[in-house]
């Protein structure tokens, strides 16, 4: 694509990767993560389930228990194997995939991702979306979870990156540049609304969950 910010998804697949066997040490330790998992509990999850940027899994059996099936995306072979050994169900398939050159060879009623949005560049956000409500099937939506603002108190903030960044250190003290956005609700809602979704977000716990539905004229 040669454009300004794939050295930074270069960066952040290369973290994703090294960092597959620490992904999950957040979800035992933070509070705010258990009070999201508890929250997904009631969201309108049915029928056949994309889940994009799966990671370890850790979202991928709670999308299973109320899928009819579930097809799991990420790039990273190694979190992916965490995954797979975490999700016994044969409803789950997961596929190995980088979401900036994958599209949907076909539609679902659910498509939902978890922490995936805030590593989207900016000037790819429009494109995303449109790859997102290609794969919606009609009278389906939308569901994402991500990190608010206030959570950029806890990274290392980046200056002077081509796309808003943070820095993130593995156990063995190597260091890499990942994508991060942490988006303000009522700007995300704004800026969905403009591009014809419709589209409620609420905020949990410095986190926030939203469902939208995509514009009716798409596909
Ligand atoms: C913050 S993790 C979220 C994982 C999981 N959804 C969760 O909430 O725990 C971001 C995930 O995006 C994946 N990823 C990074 N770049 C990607 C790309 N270009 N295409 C697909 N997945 C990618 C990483 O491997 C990682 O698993």
């Amino acid at each position: 694509m040669g454009s300004d910010d794939d050295a930074l998804l270069a960066d952040q697949m290369a973290y994703y990767r090294a960092g597959a066997a620490e992904y999950d040490r957040p979800y035992a330790e933070r509070e705010d993560l258990q009070e999201l998992l508890s929250a997904a509990d009631g969201l309108p999850i049915a029928g056949d389930v994309l889940e994009l940027a799966c990671g370890t899994g850790q979202w991928t059996a709670m999308l299973a228990a109320r899928a009819h099936s579930v097809t799991a995306i990420d790039a990273a072979d190694e979190v992916l194997a965490i995954a797979r050994a975490r999700t016994a169900s044969s409803s789950v398939q997961f596929i190995q995939a980088d979401l900036f050159e994958w599209q949907p060879p076909r539609r679902y009623d659910t498509v939902f991702f978890a922490f995936w949005l805030s590593h989207v560049p900016p000037a790819r956000l429009p494109d995303f979306w449109n790859t997102v409500a290609a794969a919606v099937a009609p009278g389906g939506r939308a569901i994402f979870i991500d990190d608010g603002p206030s959570v950029a108190a806890e990274e290392e903030v980046l200056a002077d990156q081509p796309v808003p960044a943070a820095l993130r250190r593995l156990d063995d003290g190597s260091q890499y540049r990942i994508v991060k956005v942490f988006h303000d609700v009522q700007t995300l809602t704004d800026d969905l609304t403009a591009l014809g979704w419709s589209v409620r977000i609420r905020p949990v716990a410095g986190n926030f969950i939203g469902i939208a539905e995509p514009p009716a004229t798409i596909g």
